[in-house]
């Protein structure tokens, strides 16, 4: 029954090449930086000076010797601050800040696609196409994202509002298909949901996060199917060999 279900799932979305890569936001697709009139060196950046206490309060939780741990959550700081991407003057702040040569801190901004190193929209749309998600009819969030939008993943609206990236699993496969959009996941979704949502952004609303379905988590979608006895309570196990 399982095998009849995922071949199903397999015929009507085989119209994706399993070898296809995923396409990612200009912000990380290259391992390299090149200058460009807003992201440069000399692109004005250091912290607020709410951030600089937060990035105190941050760097106080690491012993001595091990503060350049904290580059993550100061790189991540610095991103928020910058309006959801971080430009190489950000990544120079945060060097000076914990004392760590600067092609470290490259090294971690590169690696984590979580860091994005160019302009964005205020809306980043980050769709899981992963193969759980894949299964429950991802190809058509992505295409409805993409319609919706008018632009193509990796691209970003002209009103600088949207950006489409297709990730790898966000970790909310049991509630496939699912998306992010900045630090809130919509789950369950359908494409009139995805319609939905950014309608709601447009008009400047925020759209309630989480499941779609009226699932309220991950619980099962009907009743129960296993533990449906009322549980005998403490004590009231008898031991058959008593
Ligand atoms: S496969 Fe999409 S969240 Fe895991």
């Amino acid at each position: 029954m399982l095998v009849k279900s995922l071949l199903g799932s397999l015929v009507r979305t085989s119209n994706r090449a399993i070898s296809t890569s995923a396409a990612r936001c200009g912000g990380d697709g290259l391992q390299v930086h090149r200058d460009t009139p807003e992201n440069n060196a000399d692109t004005p950046f250091e912290f607020s000076a709410e951030n600089k206490s937060r990035s105190d309060a941050i760097l106080s939780i690491y012993p001595e010797g091990h503060k350049r741990a904290a580059v993550i959550p100061l790189l991540d700081l610095a991103q928020r601050q910058n309006g959801g991407w971080l430009p190489i003057s950000a990544m120079h702040h945060v060097a000076d800040v914990i004392g760590m040569p600067r092609m470290r801190v490259y090294e971690v901004a590169t690696f984590y696609t979580m860091f994005i190193r160019n302009p964005i929209g205020k809306y980043h749309v980050q769709v899981c196409t992963t193969t759980p998600c894949w299964l429950r009819g991802s190809d058509e969030i992505l295409k409805a994202c993409k319609e919706t939008l008018n632009i193509g993943v990796g691209e970003t609206t002209p009103d600088k509002l949207f950006t489409i990236s297709e990730v790898e699993c966000l970790g909310a496969c049991v509630n496939a298909p699912m998306l992010q959009i900045n630090d809130d996941y919509y789950e369950d979704l359908t494409e009139k949901d995805v319609h939905e949502i950014f309608a709601d952004l447009k008009a400047g609303k925020k759209p309630p996060a989480g499941p779609r379905s009226g699932r309220y988590a991950a619980e099962p979608f009907g009743a129960l199917t296993s533990l449906t006895e009322k549980p005998p309570g403490p004590g009231q196990f008898v031991r058959a060999d008593l």
